[in-house]
C-alpha cells in the first residue's frame, strides 16, 4: 500500500537518513539530547512498551540518544519506566563498559506516548509489537502514515519475513529487520534481516545505528525465522514434547544442555525467558510462512500459555521465578 508520504520518498530516494550525524533537535519533550551521538540523527521511535521495546530504548537512551516509546495499552506503559529504571540498574552492573551518558539522563531521554502520531518527527523506528501479523502489518501501515517519509522501519519480529511487513508501507527501500536477543541490553550482537528490497543506505544506516549503541550486525537474508529462530523455535518445541512426554521434567533437559553440551542456559529457560506466549506465537508464525507441520506448537506450550504460565514475565514457566 502506497501512501502519500512514502511514495514520494520512494521516488525520489536518494538515501536514507542522516548517518553518523548527531542527535538532533526535532521531536520529544522531556528527552536529554546528548551531541554526537553516532548512528542516527534525531529521535528514535520504538513501537510496543514491552520485554524488547523497554530493553531497546534503553539501548538506545543509554548511548545517547532521545527516544519516544509507543503502546496502546496503559498497562504497559504504566510499569515500563520501572522496568527501564530497573534494566539500566542491571545492565550497569554487568556490561562490560561505561553506558554514554548518566542514569538520569538515559531515564529523561524516553519519553512514552500511547499514540502512533507521537513518531512524527521519527527518523528511524523500531517495531517491538507482539508477534502476530495481522498487528504488525497494521502497524507498519500505521508508521507509513505518520512518520517522516525518508524514516527507515524495522522490525524486531521473531521469525515474520521482512518483506511481508515491507509491503505494507510504500518505502520497501527502507525497511529491514533487526532481530535483537533477549535481554537487549546484555547481547553483543544482533541479527539484521536484509530483505529483497531493503536499500543499502538502509542496512548502512542500521549498521552504523547498532555500532554506535555498542553492538554488532549479523547479516542475513529474508527467510521466515531467519537464521535464530527457524533452529531456535524447533528446539524449543522440542524439548517441550519431551517433557510433555514424561521423557525428562524440565530441570532435566536443561541440565543435558548445560552440562553435557555447555550452553550457558538450557532450551526450556531459554523458552521462559522469551516468553511462552511470544514462542507460541512465533511458532504459528512459522507454520503460517512455510506450512511446515515441524513448527505446530505442542500441546504442552499451549496449554502452558493457556493457563498462563509464560515464563519470567508472569513467574511461572517451566521453572519458577520470584516469589510466585
Ligand atoms: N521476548 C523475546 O525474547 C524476543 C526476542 C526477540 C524478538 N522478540 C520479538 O519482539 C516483539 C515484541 O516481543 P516482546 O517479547 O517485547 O512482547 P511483549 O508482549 O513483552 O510486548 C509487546 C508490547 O506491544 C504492545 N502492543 C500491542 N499492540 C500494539 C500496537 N498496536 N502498537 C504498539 N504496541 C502494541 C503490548 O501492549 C506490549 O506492551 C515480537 O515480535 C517478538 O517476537 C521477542
Amino acid at each position: 500500500m502506497n501512501e502519500p508520504n512514502s511514495a514520494r520518498a520512494e521516488a525520489g530516494a536518494s538515501g536514507a537518513p542522516d548517518v553518523a550525524g548527531a542527535s538532533g533537535a526535532s521531536g520529544a519533550s522531556g528527552a536529554s539530547g546528548v551531541a554526537g551521538v553516532a548512528g542516527v540523527a534525531g529521535v528514535i521511535g520504538v513501537v510496543g512498551a514491552g520485554t524488547m521495546g523497554t530493553g531497546i530504548a534503553q539501548c538506545l537512551a543509554e548511548a545517547g540518544h532521545r527516544v519516544i516509546v509507543v503502546d496502546p495499552e496503559e498497562a504497559a506503559l504504566a510499569t515500563a519506566p520501572a522496568r527501564l529504571r530497573d534494566g539500566i540498574r542491571l545492565a550497569r552492573m554487568f556490561r562490560k563498559r561505561p553506558a554514554a551518558v548518566p542514569m538520569d539522563a538515559a531515564l529523561d531521554a524516553v519519553t512514552w506516548a500511547r499514540r502512533p502520531q507521537e513518531l512524527a518527527d521519527a527518523r528511524f523506528v523500531l517495531e517491538c509489537a507482539p508477534e502476530r501479523i495481522p498487528l504488525k502489518e497494521k502497524v507498519f501501515r500505521e508508521l507509513d502514515e505518520v512518520c517522516p517519509p525518508d524514516a527507515v522501519f524495522a522490525t524486531v519480529t521473531s521469525a515474520i519475513p521482512v518483506e511481508r511487513l515491507a509491503a505494507h508501507t510504500g518505502r520497501p527501500r527502507r525497511v529491514l529487520g533487526m532481530h535483537f536477543m533477549n535481554p537487549a541490553p546484555l547481547k553483543e550482537a544482533v541479527e539484521v534481516i536484509r530483505g529483497p528490497r531493503t536499500a543499502d543506505e538502509t542496512l548502512d544506516t542500521a549498521l552504523a545505528l547498532l555500532a554506535g549503541i555498542g553492538k554488532t550486525g549479523i547479516v542475513v537474508s529474508d527467510a521466515p525465522g531467519f537464521v535464530s529462530n527457524r533452529i531456535l523455535m524447533l528446539t524449543i518445541n522440542e524439548a517441550a514434547t519431551v517433557v510433555q512426554q514424561g521423557t525428562a521434567d524440565p530441570a532435566t533437559v536443561d541440565r543435558i544442555f548445560q552440562d553435557c553440551f555447555g550452553h550457558t542456559m538450557g532450551p526450556l529457560a531459554t523458552g521462559d525467558l522469551i516468553g511462552l506466549d511470544t514462542i507460541v506465537d512465533t511458532l504459528y508464525v512459522l507454520l503460517e510462512c512455510t506450512g511446515d507441520e515441524r513448527f505446530q506448537p505442542c500441546g504442552k506450550l499451549r496449554e502452558m500459555v493457556a493457563e498462563g504460565h509464560v515464563g519470567r514475565k508472569s513467574g511461572h514457566g517451566f521453572h519458577r521465578y520470584g516469589t510466585s
